[in-house]
């Protein structure tokens, strides 16, 4: 085709303070340039709309960068091949890319993944088997690590990412309990995805009905939309508990900061990883901790100081003072004489 294709695309008009409005995009109609040797047209079917996109027509540091002012709004795409001088793709063919918000795309291919749409219905490749299907399975799978018998809570139960999330909870053997912001929502999530229990966290109730849901507590709390929801669902973790943390969709919108730290930016976007953990479970790294360090402290290498209180009477006053900060170096009362010192 030497002719130039009549396409229509969405931009970023502006970006938007809170809740994103019609204002804040320009639809657009604009010629996509004569194919060139070694490119592919395609006309796009599927357009995936995800969450994350708030992030990305924000210019406030992230894990990736946002869209331009005036650039095409992202988006992954599934998509018919119209027409290809690339010998690797035919007219016909059906391609996921990630095209974003436009009825046609070109490139070099090398961005496309072929569909087989007897396979799987086309529109699975950005939903249920695309994206948010992976991160449903690394989530729950690799950083959730679920146990047979082992409750599993999942926020945004309905969603994209949530409805996996508990399903394949199921297929592990784990109970699973959903969190959604409806009782249709609520119906579904229980009665067509099989999840044990769902529970609305719009009703007045909901942590009563949340603990009620889960009375082994949580092992589990696939982290999908922060707030009131994760503040619940904190409450009633299990020692050993993971939690995934996918996404905090509760605060996308908001322009003020959410009370306490900041997880999206400070464990979110760095990928950190947030543990707790008791030293009386780890008395079997003694050995080696003892191995390591003592020749560190017998050259030098590692330094301390003492704060030695005297005589046992000394020892409520140093540790009032050690709670007020007034002890310098490792608080001790000397209660009898050292004979080697
Ligand atoms: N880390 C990653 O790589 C990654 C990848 C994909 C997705 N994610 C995250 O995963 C989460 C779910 O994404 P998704 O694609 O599956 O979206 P989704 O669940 O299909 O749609 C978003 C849902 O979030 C819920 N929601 C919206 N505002 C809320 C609020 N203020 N409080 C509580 N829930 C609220 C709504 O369900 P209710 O009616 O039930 O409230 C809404 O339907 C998002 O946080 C997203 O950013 C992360």
């Amino acid at each position: 085709m030497t002719r130039a294709i009549a396409n229509r695309q969405v931009r970023l008009k502006s970006r938007p303070v809170g809740n994103p409005t019609a204002d804040n995009f320009d639809i657009r109609a604009g010629d996509l340039p004569p194919l060139q040797d070694g490119e592919v047209l395609r006309r796009t079917i599927y357009l995936s709309l995800d969450p994350y996109m708030r992030g990305r027509m924000s210019d406030a540091p992230s894990y990736a960068a946002p869209v331009t002012l005036g650039g095409v709004m992202c988006g992954h795409t599934v998509s018919r091949v119209v027409e290809s001088r690339n010998p690797d793709f035919q007219v016909d063919d059906f391609v996921a890319g990630y095209d974003g918000w436009q009825e046609y795309a070109t490139s070099n291919g090398k961005d496309l993944r072929k569909l087989d749409p007897n396979a799987a219905p086309l529109s699975t490749a950005i939903g249920v088997l695309g994206m948010p299907g992976l991160t449903a399975f690394v989530g729950l799978i690799d950083i959730g690590r679920p146990k047979a018998g082992e409750t599993v809570v999942v926020s945004a139960a309905s969603g994209a990412v949530g409805s996996v999330v508990g399903q394949l909870a199921k297929a592990r053997g784990c109970r699973a309990i959903g969190v959604a912001g409806s009782d249709d929502k609520c119906r579904y999530v229980v009665d067509e995805l099989g999840f044990d229990t769902c529970v609305n966290y719009k009703h007045s109730d909901f942590y009563r009905e949340l603990k009620a849901a889960c009375p082994n507590r949580i092992d589990i709390y696939f982290e999908n939309v922060g707030g009131a929801v994760q503040a619940a669902a904190f409450r009633l973790l299990n020692r050993g508990a993971r939690i995934p943390l996918c996404g905090l969709i509760s605060e996308y919108n908001s322009t003020e900061d959410a009370p306490g730290p900041n997880l999206r930016t400070s464990l979110l976007v760095n990928r950190a990883m947030i543990q707790g953990f008791i030293v009386s479970d780890h008395t079997d790294r003694t050995p080696a901790f003892v191995q390591e360090v003592a020749p560190l402290v017998r050259a030098g290498r590692i330094k301390y100081r003492e704060d030695i209180a005297e005589g046992l009477d000394a020892a409520p006053k140093a540790l009032m003072g050690l709670l007020e900060g007034r002890n310098f170096g490792k608080a001790l009362v000397r209660v009898s004489p050292d004979p080697t010192r």
